[in-house]
This record gives C-alpha cells, sequence and structure tokens, in this order.
C-alpha cells in the first residue's frame, strides 16, 4: 500500500486530495446499479446474517469518539429515516462514566478508525457484556475492535497516518449511508428516496473531486483568518456534524480554539459572543433546515457578525445579506450526503491554516493518532 506523501507536502494534504479515489474503494463491490428489471441495491457482506437482528432491535446506539462519533451523528439521520429504528449517540468515555443503559436488544455500532481505541473497545466490552449485538466499523482489518464485534463493515479507505483524521471520516459516512440503505430493506414506500441516495452515492467522488478544487480558495481563508483568536462554526439537521468535525479540524491542527454549535441553540448562548471581529462559519447548503438557517444568517447579520456563508452552488444572493459576507460555494447532493462534501473546505481551511501558522499539521502538539489508554 502506497503511505508515502507522493506529491505531497504533508500527509493530511495527501489525504484531503485523495478523497475521490478512497471513497470510490469504500464503494467498491457493494453498491450495485440495477439493471432493466433489478432494483438499486447495496450488498455488506460483513452485515447479511444479522440484517433481520439489526432491523428488530429497540434501537441503535452509535458509540465512538473524535472524528469517528461525528461521522456517526452525520449518519444518523438517514439511518433514523431508512430503517425506522430509534439511533441514539454515545461518546464511549461517556458512556462508561455513566454505565449507561444498553440492553440485549439494542444493536450498538462501535466506529473507530484505527480499531484500537481504548474508550471504545471498553465501550464494546460492557456492550458485550450487557447482551447487545455488536457491529464494528473500522478502517483496520484484524484491529481489536474489528475482532471483538459479532460483525460489521470495513471502511476501505486506505491507510490514515494524518494524526487529523479526513479521508477516514468521509468514509465512514458513505459506510453508515450504506449501511442505512442495507438496514432500510426495501420498503415500497422509500423506494425513490433510496435510489437517490444510491444515485447519489455513484456521484459522490466526483463531487468531491470538484470541491476540491477550492483548495486556493481555501488557503486565501486560511490567510485572512491566520492571526484570529477563535472560530465558531454554525450547523443544523445533517450539517450539525460538518460543524462539530470542522471545528475539531481546526482546533487540533492549527492551534486555535474553534466551536462548532447547533444552530438551533443559537439563541440560548452562543449568540452573546457575536461581534464585529469573531469570525463565524455558517453551513447553510440546501435542505429542509434552509429557509431556518437563512433565518439564523439574518440574526447573525443584525448583530454585525462577521460572517462566511458555506452555500450550494448559485445560493451566494439568497445566503449573503448586503453582500456582507464571505462565501463558500460548494457543489449540491443528495441532503444526506451533502456532509461528506461539505466538510471537504473545512478541513482545507484547518490544514493551510496550520501551515500559516507554522505547527505541526501531521503530528499536532499532545496529539496521537491512536488513543490506546483510557
Ligand atoms: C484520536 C485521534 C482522532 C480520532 C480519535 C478516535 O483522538 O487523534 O483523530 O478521531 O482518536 O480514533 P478512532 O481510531 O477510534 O477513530
Amino acid at each position: 500500500e502506497q503511505i508515502n506523501k507522493g506529491k505531497y507536502e504533508h500527509y493530511m494534504q495527501k489525504e484531503i486530495h485523495e478523497q475521490p479515489e478512497s471513497l470510490t474503494t469504500t464503494m467498491r463491490g457493494r453498491l450495485l446499479r440495477g439493471g432493466s428489471c433489478k432494483a438499486k441495491s447495496v450488498l455488506l457482506g460483513g452485515l447479511k446474517d444479522h440484517l433481520r437482528t439489526i432491523r428488530r432491535s429497540r434501537r441503535i446506539v452509535f458509540i465512538g469518539c473524535g472524528t469517528s462519533y461525528n461521522a456517526a451523528l452525520a449518519a444518523r439521520p438517514i439511518l433514523e429515516e431508512l430503517s425506522g429504528v430509534p439511533v441514539t449517540m454515545e461518546i464511549a468515555s461517556d458512556l462508561l462514566d455513566r454505565e449507561g443503559p444498553i440492553y440485549r436488544e439494542d444493536t450498538a455500532v462501535f466506529v473507530s478508525q484505527s480499531g484500537e481505541t481504548a474508550d471504545t473497545l471498553h465501550a464494546l466490552e460492557y456492550a458485550l457484556e450487557n447482551g447487545a449485538l455488536c457491529v464494528g466499523i473500522t478502517n483496520t482489518v484484524g484491529s481489536a475492535i474489528a475482532r471483538t464485534t459479532h460483525c460489521g463493515i470495513h471502511i476501505n479507505a486506505g491507510c490514515e497516518i494524518g494524526v487529523a483524521s479526513t479521508k477516514a471520516y468521509t468514509s465512514q459516512i458513505v459506510v453508515m449511508a450504506m449501511m442505512a440503505l442495507a438496514i432500510g430493506g426495501d420498503t415500497m414506500s422509500k423506494q425513490s428516496r433510496r435510489e437517490a441516495v444510491i444515485d447519489g452515492l455513484f456521484d459522490l467522488p466526483n463531487k468531491v473531486r470538484e470541491v476540491l478544487k477550492l483548495d486556493q480558495e481555501m488557503r486565501d481563508l486560511a490567510q485572512l483568518l491566520i492571526a484570529e483568536q477563535s472560530l465558531l462554526v454554525f450547523g443544523r439537521g445533517y450539517n450539525y456534524a460538518t460543524a462539530l468535525e470542522g471545528a475539531l479540524k481546526v482546533k487540533e491542527v492549527s492551534l486555535m480554539h474553534s466551536e462548532g454549535i447547533l444552530a438551533g441553540e443559537m439563541k440560548h448562548g452562543p449568540l452573546a459572543l457575536v461581534d464585529e471581529s469573531l469570525p463565524i462559519v455558517v453551513i447553510a447548503t440546501r435542505d429542509a433546515c434552509f429557509s431556518k438557517q437563512q433565518s439564523v444568517i439574518q440574526q447573525l447579520h443584525a448583530r454585525k457578525g462577521r460572517l462566511i456563508v458555506m452555500c450550494s452552488q448559485g445560493d451566494a444572493a439568497s445566503v449573503c445579506l448586503g453582500g456582507s459576507c464571505r462565501v463558500i460555494e460548494v457543489p449540491q447532493v443528495e441532503d444526506c450526503l451533502q456532509p461528506v462534501v461539505n466538510i471537504v473546505p473545512l478541513q482545507l481551511l484547518a490544514y493551510h491554516l496550520t501551515v500559516l501558522r507554522g505547527y505541526n499539521v501531521d503530528q499536532p502538539r499532545n496529539l496521537a493518532k491512536s488513543v490506546t489508554t483510557q
């Protein structure tokens, strides 16, 4: 496997730019286009013997840490929609701190790039003791989590070296979207949605290739933000996870304080921070939450917020009030897959901010790729 930097200066940069290929590998052999009389479908070999049990479970609980947790959060809405099973989220350490309830009737899904994270592994042991069906989603064949779970899916994103996870994040979301399709089965009422998601998955590597063209624009933005103390990222719905993950990327590598904020919570605290100088990224791509995000932008604008709005191509005029904000236009995809596209400019921003600020982008201060102690 190719683990040198090739034409790139850093692993993180290489891993961001290879996402069209890593996503293709993740989907290879798993998506069926359907023929004249065959429906489009998904084949996940590692799950097929357990789908009935998963469909009948009382709930699906996603468990992970850091970026892996954020990926599960991004996939949650489509999983709820297609499976009809309630989906809850647990940060592994918090589940253990609370000794939170896990039941025999639960499906517990452990998401981990390395498959070795101690908190996630301990949460897995805890869920096994409680009798849940345990599913692993990892990037590492033969890892502890892959070996200890009852069944699972490898994300096949290829080796990730940069401490800040990038290509594993997008592949994890894609795997969980495929998992949602597999669990959803072939109910007639959801057929057109399922087909739209499958078409969207086929086209996703091209859309990611397109959004990567924003590289220079993100470098320019990084130059503008280089000396800032803090950056807020507002998102909601499918892109709440994008806000958390974008902020995590910025803080972990560029060492700038950054916070992902659920836009629906804006009035309950974050609004107090808004002034003319604090930069705020608002994710407002087209989906069912778009008009709510437009209203968030209006309210931030009324308080003279310094806005950077991420919107769908062609929407600049609908989101940018009086031309006073900076806009990042991204290609539009099926709403539940939009987080895969939207995270890319924020990965690029975090990367360029770090390089321009002179920090180590592949090995950020105090952090490890895989945290194997609790
Ligand atoms: C560490 C890494 C993060 C990663 C997290 C979970 O904190 O620095 O990039 O998201 O662990 O790792 P995992 O291998 O379980 O996905």
